[in-house]
């Protein structure tokens, strides 16, 4: 018997709003009850509609983030922050410079770290969030090869935080984000890992579209096994995945 829920929307605005105001009303419960909220945020075109949203809900219904601590899923490796493809300038310009989140509460990795601290910097990384008593949210996109962050197929459901090589097909679907040149599309990341992501004590999965219909019935109904890293969501206890019509 499989634990996680799926829920169907006309289309993926009505979804946005339907996620956003689950993460609105987490924020206000634990606000209500003294606690901070940590939330795991993704990139990528799909989530765009939910931070719009929550952008909404915060200039109109007050909804504050100063209570808010967040932890991006992956960055590409290297890539300076202020660059066009970068993760933390992506953050900031769809979400975090329009809310009132305080700059030293969001955290995404580094894209600059030289290449022989990054084992200490994914240890760091998973512990800020333990030490925040883990995420109590996760928001998740899917690949098209069912890759969840940069959790590409191979990846193990332990697998920790780390620099990942990107697959090929990663890759030429991320190019025409970097003027359709694959060549430009740098050839890894670092990804907070299958275990840390399935730690999350709610997880909701978005998926827009025909594109994403294949893949995402393999990780449903499929097994469950490293091929396919987003099938690794069947063994969580909380998950949601909401999918447009
Ligand atoms: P997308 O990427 O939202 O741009 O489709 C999803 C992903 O690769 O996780």
């Amino acid at each position: 018997m499989n634990r996680y829920q799926l829920k169907f929307f006309a289309d993926s605005q009505e979804a946005s709003v339907f996620v956003a105001h689950e993460i609105a009303n987490l924020i206000r419960q634990k606000n209500k009850n003294g606690e901070y909220c940590v939330l795991g945020l993704a990139t990528g075109s799909t989530p765009k509609s939910i931070y719009k949203e929550l952008i909404r809900l915060h200039k109109e219904e007050g909804l504050s983030f100063k209570k808010v601590y967040s932890f991006n899923l992956d960055e590409y490796y290297p890539m300076e922050p202020n660059s066009l493809n970068s993760y933390v300038r992506f953050m900031k310009e769809q979400l975090f410079n329009h809310v009132d989140i305080p700059a030293e509460n969001y955290f995404i990795p580094d894209g600059t770290i030289s290449a022989d601290k990054i084992k200490e910097f994914c240890a760091a990384y998973e512990q800020k969030i333990e030490a925040l008593g883990g995420l109590d949210f996760q928001l998740l996109g899917i690949g098209g090869n069912g890759h969840i962050g940069f959790n590409e197929p191979g990846s193990l459901i332990n697998s920790g935080t780390r620099l990942m090589m990107l697959d090929h097909a990663t890759r030429v679907a991320a190019a025409s984000e970097f003027g359709g040149q694959l060549s430009k599309v740098p050839k890894k990341a670092i990804t907070l890992g299958v275990e840390k992501i399935l730690q999350a004590k709610r997880i909701v999965l978005l998926a827009w579209g025909e594109r994403k219909a294949l893949v995402l019935k393999a990780a449903i109904e499929g097994p469950v096994d490293e091929t396919l890293p987003a099938s690794y969501l069947q063994t969580h206890a909380d998950t949601l995945f909401v999918i447009d019509n």
